[in-house]
């Protein structure tokens, strides 16, 4: 096992001085400025190290045993994933349509290294939530048409920034959030497609973003013609977006939100863009056998026999899925040193739900967790509920449900969270000053 070479870590912007402690402490090289670039704007998030290795627990060895005490959680990103994982949605997803575009939806990890590998890879673009992640994104090298400001909640100062950067997509879904957009794109607005996000039926989600009683994502289908009929008489170009939930399992909620998209589309005499959202699931548990395939081959064979009543004829079109928990759920182990253990059943980690885990308290998401341990060491198989604990002083920073663990896992051994990608440590806050975790980057 090789590592690429120690780099200098001159030219680092005093922001990330830390890092040269980090890559002492490591012992590892960061990445070669060539490949990825750090600069002086980008966040915490950049602070990672490139492995030449390709398997995963070869390669966590390795660092592991390099750091001494491990006392910080570590992201080990696979790079190969990530790109097959794009390569999958390009082949699979109406594959022979020069209309189709997809997507990263960047919140879903905003890492700049994703971001980069994407554009690399010929992503079509970004959805992007705020002016911040635009920024990012054309930072990174991704042009303003690639770019869509979708965001449910958006602030005028965002919109302006966007429109003054040549940002030529936006989703609404009121009257205020259509005028807001109007009062700011001002010219040319022929060429800028407003699309109006309606609300889809899709129960087996996990994370319901558009159903009646959720407020934020999209509107009725009538208020969605009328909004519709607004944005062609401001002159814009029209477009339906829908989001069936993240970590949707139900491929079948895709052509339902298709027929209701295409009778609100023939409502309005057609229109130029429509945007299928993300929600492709990933599985996390044993028993999840999710298979992407089937979701793409359902909205493929939808999108062809509706897709004479949404396009507008003759005109421009295209048809968009914006994947982010399908792109790079499955493409990061978290590996969480376990700090302390007290009375038998109490474990407390370097991590915790103002960290990796805040999902388990805004969504009562439920984790699933391996072990690991440095040495390779075999642990019991007898297993034992434990109440795990964050690291920051809040007495409620603890895991929403128990975990079976081995009954002789202990300190400085490590949980191990597979497919952790996606909302994970990008829904971090800083309490207690705790950073994220690091990033190895390998495959
Ligand atoms: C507008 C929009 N598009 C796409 C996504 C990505 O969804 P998923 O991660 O389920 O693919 C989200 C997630 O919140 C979203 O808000």
């Amino acid at each position: 096992m090789t590592l690429i070479h120690a780099t200098k870590t001159k030219g680092l912007p005093s922001k990330v001085k830390g890092l040269n402690y980090s890559i002492k402490k490591f012992g590892l090289s960061k990445c070669e400025p060539s490949e990825l670039e750090i600069k002086k704007t980008l966040s915490r998030f950049d602070l990672y190290f490139c492995h030449s290795g390709s398997d995963f627990s070869e390669v966590a060895s390795d660092i592991l045993s390099r750091i001494k005490p491990v006392e910080d959680s570590i992201c080990f990103l696979n790079k190969r994933t990530l790109i097959s994982n794009l390569e999958y949605f390009q082949s699979h997803f109406l594959p022979t349509s020069t209309d189709r575009k997809i997507l990263y939806a960047l919140k879903a990890n905003p890492v700049s290294a994703i971001s980069k590998l994407l554009i690399e890879n010929q992503i079509d673009g970004f959805d992007c939530a705020s002016w911040q992640e635009i920024e990012q994104c054309l930072k990174l090298g991704a042009l303003p048409s690639q770019i869509h400001f979708n965001n449910p909640i958006q602030k005028s100062a965002h919109v302006e920034m966007a429109y003054k950067k040549g940002i030529k997509h936006f989703t609404v879904q009121s009257a205020s959030g259509i005028r807001r957009v109007a009062d700011i794109c001002t010219k040319n607005r022929g060429d800028i497609e407003l699309a109006v996000r309606v609300k889809t039926f899709s129960p087996n989600a996990k994370i319901q973003m558009s159903e009646i009683d959720c407020g934020k994502f999209g509107c009725l289908p009538s208020e969605a013609v009328q909004l519709l009929k607004e944005a062609k008489i401001l002159g814009f170009k029209t477009g339906i977006a829908m989001h069936t939930g993240s970590q949707n399992s139900d491929p079948l909620s895709y052509s339902r939100a298709l027929s209701q998209v295409a009778k609100i589309a023939e409502k309005v005499g057609g229109i130029n863009c429509l945007n299928l959202g993300g929600g492709f699931p990933v599985n996390y548990s044993s028993g999840d056998h999710y298979d992407v395939a089937e979701f793409l081959g359902v909205i493929n064979r939808a999108f062809e026999f509706y897709k004479p009543s949404i396009f507008a004829p003759g005109e421009d079109n295209q048809v968009i899925i914006e994947p982010g928990r399908g792109i790079v759920g499955d493409t990061i182990d978290l590996i969480i040193p376990i700090l302390e253990k007290r009375h038998g059943n109490k474990l407390y980690i370097a991590n915790g739900i103002f960290n990796a885990f805040s999902d388990a308290a805004i969504h009562n998401w439920k984790y699933y967790f391996e072990t690991y341990t440095l040495d390779g060491r075999k642990l019991s198989n007898e297993l034992v509920k434990y109440d795990v604990y964050g690291e920051t002083c809040d007495p409620k920073d603890k895991l929403n449900h128990k975990v079976l663990l081995p009954a002789d896992i202990q300190e400085g051994d490590f949980l191990w969270v597979k497919n952790a990608g996606a909302y994970m440590d990008c829904q971090k806050s800083n309490f207690n000053g705790f950073e994220g975790p690091k990033y190895v980057l390998y495959g």
